[in-house]
């Protein structure tokens, strides 16, 4: 018995010397509280919310809990925490957990969401309308033509909605495998729907237990979709189940361009040209390869490649004046990033990054090498971005060509003031207005942008 204690002590002070001496300084002798907000807001809400909504997978007792941090899940994507804090601090976060969660519902927290409210901002006054509630997570947002709305929910659900016929259910869509941060994901239309009706869905493909990022489009024909097919599929599968990435985007020729993250595997795809994970892809709207993409005549090289070094970006959007893609991406604790997307160029994860690991310890020094990329913009702490959207028409003169990115850790709107491809500077935008996922400019003009809990679409109306 004094052997064991004497054992357990020693464990316990090569734990604190272990730590490396970044997260020493982070955490001095802090609150629960306050290293739940440093550590574990941005994946589970500064509100908890995650805790109070979840299904819990692994268990709630405070033996659950307290397992959980320490060692993680990782191909959930839980970090181990078990080099960042001692037994006694991951006591302290599970009890902090379990108590402040008691007796609150989703329904409490949504009474601290602000929406359908008058919005002073910097320059202008504006109103948020929802326009579609009750829905789940509301992954993907795109508009036809004649201005319905296309909505994809997470789980799977495909809705189509006009002020004239509310919200209807569409079949035929793809199955999904609805887990982890995988599930039904992003929605395209074609340029020429009118002609040809066809709309791009991308989603989390299961193979056995593994999954991927795929695409499949199909023509609409009222509220069915017929003649799926499946264009893209981004190898290897693997067992993880996050950062699939999977924003869609047509170019001005026509070219489709489309996000896969890094899956989790920041070591094994990013930096290599032979896997699909960690990319931008490029290619013809029936799945077939440009011949001009950078890396065609590459032997052993993914001939879809466009540009390579992603971790995961959750943002795809064309720049209206140069018609170039950009791209928002989510780093790890600290270094969201904006970049603009250039033909064959490596944007640098893991070997370069403003982040550190979810851990608080460092994984690279650098910010910058030769041949790597720099970000237009970046975020120390990352606010979790989540959709994007350049302001184009009239509607909103003071944010025309600005872009908005959405914080689906911090529940806000981050609008990056831009003076042609140069970021100015910054506002936050409709604080606790919901996990934010898209931005869109609908067909009429306006900003219309998604949130969940609860799911909704929501409309800026300037005043
Ligand atoms: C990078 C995002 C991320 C961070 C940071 C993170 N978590 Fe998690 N956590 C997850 C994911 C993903 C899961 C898997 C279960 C799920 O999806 O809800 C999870 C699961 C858990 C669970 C088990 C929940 C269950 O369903 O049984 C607990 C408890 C937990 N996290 C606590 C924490 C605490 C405390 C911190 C901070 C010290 C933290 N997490 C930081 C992403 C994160």
């Amino acid at each position: 018995m004094k052997l064991f204690l004497i054992g357990s002590g020693l464990v316990t002070v090569f734990l604190l010397a272990s730590r490396h001496p970044y997260v020493q300084d982070l955490l001095g002798n802090r609150s629960a509280e306050a290293n739940y907000q440093e550590f574990c807001s941005s994946c589970h809400g500064a509100d908890l919310r995650s805790f109070v909504e979840g299904d819990w997978l692994y268990g709630k007792s405070y033996n659950d809990v307290f397992k959980a941090i320490k060692l993680g899940y990782d191909d959930d994507g839980m970090p181990a925490y078990d080099t960042t804090f001692t037994d006694q601090e991951i006591g302290a976060l599970t009890s902090y957990i379990l108590t402040t969660i008691e007796d609150v519902t989703a329904d409490d927290l949504d009474k601290n969401a602000s929406y359908d409210d008058i919005v002073e901002t910097d320059e202008m006054q504006v109103r948020l309308e929802t326009v579609v509630d009750g829905l789940g997570i509301p992954w993907g947002l795109a508009f036809l033509p004649n201005g319905d709305m296309i909505i994809n929910e997470r789980e799977g659900k495909i809705s189509r909605y006009s002020s004239a016929d509310g919200l209807q259910e569409i079949s035929g869509g793809p199955e999904v495998k609805a887990a982890g941060q995988g599930g039904l994901l992003d929605v395209e239309i074609h340029p020429d729907f009118s002609d040809n009706q066809w709309i791009y869905f991308s989603f989390s493909k299961a193979k056995g237990g593994d999954g991927t990022t795929a695409i499949m489009r199909a023509r609409l024909e009222g509220n069915h979709l017929v003649d799926q097919e499946e264009i893209f599929e981004a190898l290897p599968y693997v067992s993880t189940k996050r950062h699939y990435g999977s924003r869609m985007e047509f170019d001005r020729d026509g070219y489709l361009f489309l996000s896969v993250g890094d899956r989790g595997r920041r070591d094994d795809h990013p930096q290599f040209l032979n896997n699909f994970p960690g990319k931008i892809h490029r290619i013809h709207d029936d799945g077939s390869i440009p011949e001009d993409n950078p890396f065609v005549d590459q032997v052993d090289a993914v001939k879809s490649i466009w540009s390579w070094g992603h971790r995961n970006p959750q943002g795809l959007v064309i720049h209206p004046e140069t018609g170039r893609m950009w791209a928002n991406e989510h780093g790890p604790r600290g270094g969201d990033e904006v970049n603009e997307i250039v033909k064959g160029e490596n944007y640098g994860w893991p070997v370069i990054s403003y982040g550190i690991n979810y851990s608080g310890t460092k994984f690279t020094d650098l910010t910058h090498n030769e041949g790597m990329q720099q970000p237009k913009h970046y975020w120390v702490p990352a606010i979790g971005v989540c959709g994007m959207a350049f302001v184009t028409g009239d509607r909103y003169p003071a944010w025309k060509g600005d872009i908005l990115n959405g914080s689906l850790a911090f529940d806000y709107i981050h609008r990056l003031k831009m003076d042609e491809s140069e970021v100015v500077s910054e506002e936050k935008l409709f604080k606790n207005v919901g996990r934010l996922r898209d931005i869109k400019m609908g067909n009429d003009g306006y900003i219309y942008f998604t949130v969940e809990g609860p799911g909704r679409v929501i409309r800026i109306v300037p005043i």
